[in-house]
């Protein structure tokens, strides 16, 4: 692969060309302080939001992009060179360095001038604040004199306002050393908690201290940027470094924080210097300060804390082990993808290279979806999760489309957003077996008390009175796919795809209440799933497909009828999720996917993408055509599809889709994006650009293909009445291993493919005893041996809902 790989371990993905075709970043969040990091050293820095709790600016639209960072500069005092310890900002001798992403930290080494170097990046664990432990040895062989400055520029507070109104904002900031703690602190004494752009002047100031500081003493030290950088001059040739920093505070303009410390080494001596970024609360900012800029000044106790994230990501990936017969996907399956799930899980699709922090909020269905992923290993972090989703909602069931978790949010007329409730709520609950988050109180968002229970209840009315006129969900402003949002016209419109939604979300809904034997009408809801799946039947079957929706006065849309967008993926994959009883239509819904949509880079989302304008349908069609919505191989759908074949027990096909589909198969110079993480998409074959990804990490592909993966391919998932074994593979496997922790036990499961079966399950032995069927009843134990023989089943299978 061109410009890295991943480690032996598959643990690590090494950058070894830092010069790669867009920023490469990483994350370093404990989920509440967050920090970006690329492979040049750019990225942002922010405390629980990055709307309103933003600490460091990270240049939108910039040229060059990916600035500023956290950035650390040495000078060489005799000599003058001056370099860095990232290849940006200074750009010198791109093959001298080498960067690694792990989980949760990055490390960038370099040897430059004959000082080889290694940065550090992380955040702790249990500590606001992220860490750069650099260590410089001197392989010189003469002595060296440096001068090393660690450099941020600050943003504090509200990081819409600070870009839209920077002429008066910068009147509010205030940033000065204390020399005692050798520390700089920075705030700002105007704060904006509204989420919008806005001209109401809030009266009340950042409720937190931004602190940097060092673990040498401070020589010198800046705090405006305008002195730093100078005039005509960039970060790659600060004035700052060239004539000496001025040690002055500011009150006023652009707040930077540059600390200089010198370092003197002896041939073959190497030297530690340790920044520390981070925030304080004012509310206890005199009581704090001084134990918080002490606390890693000691190496010892940032190794420790370093020891503690690798422990805390190693008990999380842990929960789930893939050992197939294909090396390339076991990485994904082991480590990247359940990393990445989680990472878009804390982020909430917030902020990265793509999102710049500043204008959505959390996303309602993305939010569900992102918690499928943690059930399995942070039951808690899920179940706040779902109580938050709950809080979201009106007591009419509507929620924020958009919210910020603080009682803000936006209420749009997307059909299906309230509908992935149940999706969150039965994910968690098959996990854990925690039937009494149905009785938890959470008030709706009107202030009304209810249970998780009513909450469901409340989702079904929503989807009850929100019928059009085939009795299929009313498009509304959009569903899954935001961009079909002018569908509805006049009339409303209705969404096929919504119906199959119902009716999965339903199947799902009454799954559980038939399990507890308890809440609502249970024949009333099965009577409105049926009606619902009837209408899909009756109405939506365009032949080889089914449709994608009506529009304004019935107009068919992803029809064979139609010029563009004559298929769309999404009605044919979950009409096999929603269960629609004729196995035909499902199979040949499937193999017009294949013979319609797929590429060699997976599976489009429609096809043929628009090439004009239809204001009857909406900003898909404004969209260029083999992007985003627009035709490109959308990843989160592809999961899906793959998820589909599965149900239907191809799992060649299955594999094969998901595959294609795993980062890092299409050349880096033409995919552009992270080869270690999903992109939202994939341009297609339609656009002169295809193959170049976009939009990586902050995507619901991680989640939905970590449970896929596990849940469909390996076959190992979660149901109420304990774990189920159902693999569906590729022929040529002859079987594989796969761990997984359910309700404290951990099974470390084998499957024997002697046949050369797709799926079906013949017999399973639990720790040696034969077991009738395929479900493992809780076990109680540490550990569960479970060996699985693929073959025609001796037991007919289960029946639970996908
Ligand atoms: C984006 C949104 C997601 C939506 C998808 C398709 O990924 O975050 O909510 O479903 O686009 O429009």
């Amino acid at each position: 692969m061109n410009y890295g790989h991943f480690s032996d371990d598959g643990r690590e993905f090494i950058i070894t060309d830092v010069r790669t075709p867009s920023p490469w970043i990483n994350y370093l969040t404990n989920g509440r302080y967050f920090a970006t990091i690329s492979n040049n050293g750019g990225g942002l820095s922010y405390d629980r939001s990055p709307l309103h709790g933003r600490i460091t600016r990270y240049r939108i639209n910039d040229v060059p992009p990916d600035r500023p960072g956290k950035y650390i500069y040495v000078k060489d005092l005799d000599s003058g060179e001056m370099w860095s310890l990232t290849w940006q900002p200074v750009g010198r001798d791109a093959p001298a360095y080498r960067v690694a992403h792990g989980f949760g930290y990055t490390r960038a080494e370099a040897e430059v001038a004959g000082i080889a170097s290694s940065v550090l990046y992380f955040v702790p664990h249990d500590d606001d604040r992220e860490i750069w432990k650099a260590v410089l040895t001197n392989t010189s062989g003469r002595v060296r004199r440096l001068a090393v400055t660690g450099y941020v520029e600050f943003a504090l507070g509200h990081a819409l306002i600070d870009l839209i109104n920077q002429c008066d904002d910068q009147h509010f900031n205030r940033v000065h050393f204390e020399k005692d703690l050798n520390a700089l602190f920075a705030t700002k004494t105007y704060w904006v908690t509204e989420t919008r752009g806005t001209q109401h002047q809030e009266n009340k100031e950042w409720d937190r201290w931004a602190f940097f500081t060092v673990n040498r003493p401070v020589t010198s030290y800046e705090t405006l940027r305008e002195r730093f950088i100078g005039p005509f001059r960039s970060e790659t040739n600060p004035a700052g470094l060239e004539h000496g920093l001025t040690s002055r505070d500011t009150d006023y303009g652009n707040a930077v924080g540059a600390l200089q410390v010198g370092v003197e080494l002896q041939p073959g001596e190497s030297g530690d210097v340790i920044f520390s970024l981070g925030v304080i609360p004012k509310s206890d900012f005199e009581r704090l300060k001084r134990p918080a800029v002490e606390r890693f000044r000691d190496p010892a106790a940032v190794d420790s804390a370093l020891g503690r994230v690798r422990d805390e990501w190693e008990r999380y990936l842990g929960h789930t082990r893939a050992g197939t017969p294909d090396l390339d996907a076991n990485v994904f399956m082991n480590f990247w993808i359940p990393y990445q799930a989680k990472v878009a899980f804390d982020v909430g699709r917030v902020a990265s290279f793509y999102y710049w922090g500043i204008g959505r909020g959390f996303g309602y269905r993305d939010t569900a979806q992102d918690t499928i992923a943690i059930t399995i290993a942070d039951p808690a972090g899920a179940r706040a999760r779902v109580l938050l989703l709950a809080r979201q909602m009106m007591s009419d069931g509507r929620v924020y489309h958009h919210f910020y978790g603080d009682g803000q949010g936006e209420f749009t007329r997307h059909c299906d957003d309230p509908l992935w409730f149940i999706l969150a709520v039965t994910e968690y609950v098959k996990e854990t077996a925690d039937f009494g988050l149905l009785d938890a109180v959470e008030p709706f968002l009107d202030g009304k008390p209810g249970t998780v229970l009513d909450h469901l209840l409340a989702v079904v009315r929503f989807g009850g009175g929100n019928l059009g006129a085939h009795g299929l969900p009313i498009f509304g402003r959009g569903d899954w796919n935001d961009t079909l949002d002018y569908i509805g016209g006049r009339d409303g419109g209705e969404s096929v795809w919504g119906g199959m939604f119902y009716v999965a979300m339903l199947n799902r809904l009454l799954e559980l209440l038939e399990f507890v034997k308890a809440g609502g009408d249970r024949a009333e809801i099965r009577e409105f799933r049926d009606r619902l799946a009837a209408a899909v039947e009756t109405y939506t079957w365009d032949g080889e497909w089914y449709l994608r929706a009506f529009g304004e006065g019935q107009k068919k849309i992803g029809s064979k009828e139609n010029r563009y967008g004559k298929i769309f993926i999404n009605t044919q994959s979950w009409a096999v999720i929603a269960g629609l009883p004729d196995r035909k239509r499902l199979l040949q819904a499937m193999d017009s996917v294949r013979t319609h949509l797929d590429t060699p880079y997976g599976p489009k989302i429609c096809a043929p993408a628009f090439r004009e304008i239809d204001p009857a349908i909406g900003l898909i069609t404004r969209c260029v055509w083999g992007k985003k919505e627009n035709g490109a191989v959308f990843c989160h759908p592809a999961a899906w599809v793959v998820q589909a074949e599965c149900l239907l027990g191809r799992g060649g096909r299955a594999f094969e889709y998901f595959r294609k589909l795993l980062p890092g198969r299409i050349d880096a110079d033409v995919f552009v994006a992270e080869p270690y993480v999903y992109s939202q998409y994939i341009t297609s074959d339609e656009h002169e650009t295809a193959g170049r990804a976009s939009h990586s990490w902050q995507t619901g592909t991680a989640a939905w293909m970590y449970r896929v993966a596990y849940d469909h391919i390996l076959g190992v998932r979660p149901s109420y009445a304990g774990l189920v074994v159902d693999p569906v593979i590729p022929r040529s496997w002859t079987g594989f291993k796969a761990e997984r922790v359910f309700r404290g036990t951990r099974y470390n499961i084998e499957v024997e493919n002697p046949r050369g079966v797709e799926s079906g399950v013949k017999s399973v032995r639990v720790d040696g005893r034969p077991l009738r069927g395929a479900l493992l009843a809780p076990a109680g134990a540490a550990t569960c041996r479970v060996l699985v023989t693929m073959g025609a089943p001796d037991e007919p299978s289960r029946g639970e809902v996908p």
